[in-house]
């Protein structure tokens, strides 16, 4: 027995901001963010909806894809850096909404490796047969934290809400592998002041680049298994160029990277969730198909794992 996903649901604001109506916001243009980063456009959550509301809606959907219901959740593990309030957290907050019985929930704040953090300790729960069913969230509201003013920051970020229900499945399934790290003292590149992203553009992409794919490497390494067996990469969806690196380092061809950007920009913890919902919703991903995973975010920290669908 080991863990794998059961279920999987997003949910995207329906307002779009291209890249043209940032033009006409600030100084920078369609081609320059295209060019730099990959995305063409992003959703943005109004007023009225919060990190919980988007997160609620994600978890919804993705209980019934799994076939379950609220009471059958064991464990809540939203990762944010965006909730709606530092305390009570989103995941209780998602407890009380959902219906879920009085299971223990919590936030995880890793930023953009929030999600992978999340399903590995979801797998340690599920591995050791404490619980069955744990509910992991990809959440975030970044247009709340993004000073309009910057162009440097403002253009790369969308909200969005994906979320997967974890459970134990057959041996060779599931989560094979995984590594998880951080460094702190690269937290001066990317870090929330005040209210707003600040961000060390440069030296943030040389630690993604490096580490990216140096993480993907040995989650591959770690399974016993070779380029050769890897059908899908799911990158952190943060700037093209970074996700290119990665998949260079794996040394897989350019079809087999899952690439969502252009349509949500980045979306720190729900990036990873989200490009994996869109590419089952789409017919991309099938049954038995080896994924990595791999992310990286404020911290500093980094994740990867591989999966078998
Ligand atoms: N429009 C037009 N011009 C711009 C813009 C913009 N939006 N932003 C910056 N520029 C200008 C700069 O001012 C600079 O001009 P100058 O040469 O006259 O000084 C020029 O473009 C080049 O700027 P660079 O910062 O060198 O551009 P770079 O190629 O490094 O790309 C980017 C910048 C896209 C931010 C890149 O560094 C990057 O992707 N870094 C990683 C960011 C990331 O992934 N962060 C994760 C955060 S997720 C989280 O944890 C919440």
């Amino acid at each position: 027995m080991s863990a794998g996903i059961l279920g999987i649901g997003k949910y995207i604001p329906e307002r779009v901001l291209t890249n043209f109506d940032l033009e006409k916001m600030m100084d920078t243009s369609d081609e320059w963010i295209r060019t730099r980063t990959g995305i063409e456009e992003r959703r943005i959550a109004d007023d009225k909806t919060n990190t919980s509301d988007m997160a609620f809606m994600a978890a919804e959907k993705a209980i019934e894809n799994a076939g379950l219901k609220a009471s059958d959740i064991d464990m809540i593990l939203v990762a944010t850096v965006t909730p709606d309030q530092p305390f009570p957290t989103v995941a209780c907050m998602l407890q009380d909404r959902l219906g879920a019985r009085h299971i223990p929930a919590m936030d995880i704040s890793a930023a953009c490796s929030g999600f992978i953090y999340g399903m590995v300790t979801a797998k340690q729960f599920i591995d050791s047969g404490t619980y069955k069913h744990i509910l992991v969230v990809g959440v975030e509201k970044l247009s709340g934290i993004t000073n309009w003013e910057d162009r440097t920051t403002a253009v790369l970020f969308g909200d969005a809400a994906a979320a997967a229900v974890l459970g134990p499945v057959s041996e060779g399934r599931g989560i094979l592998s995984f590594e998880l790290g951080s460094d702190g003292s690269g937290g001066k590149n990317l870090y929330q002041d005040g209210n707003i992203i600040k961000m060390n553009g440069r030296e943030v992409f040389k630690f993604a680049v490096r580490q990216m794919g140096e993480s993907a490497v040995h989650v591959v390494e770690k399974a016993g298994l070779k380029k050769e067996d890897i059908d899908f990469l799911i990158p952190h969806q943060a700037n093209i160029r970074i996700m290119e690196a990665s998949r260079e380092r794996l040394g897989i061809p350019e079809e087999k990277m899952i690439k969502t950007i252009q349509k949500y920009g980045n979306t720190s913890a729900s990036s990873i969730p989200l490009a994996l919902t869109d590419a089952l919703e789409n017919g991309v991903v099938k049954d038995g198909d080896l994924i990595v995973m791999v992310g990286f975010g404020g911290g500093l920290t980094w994740g990867a794992l591989t999966l078998r669908w």
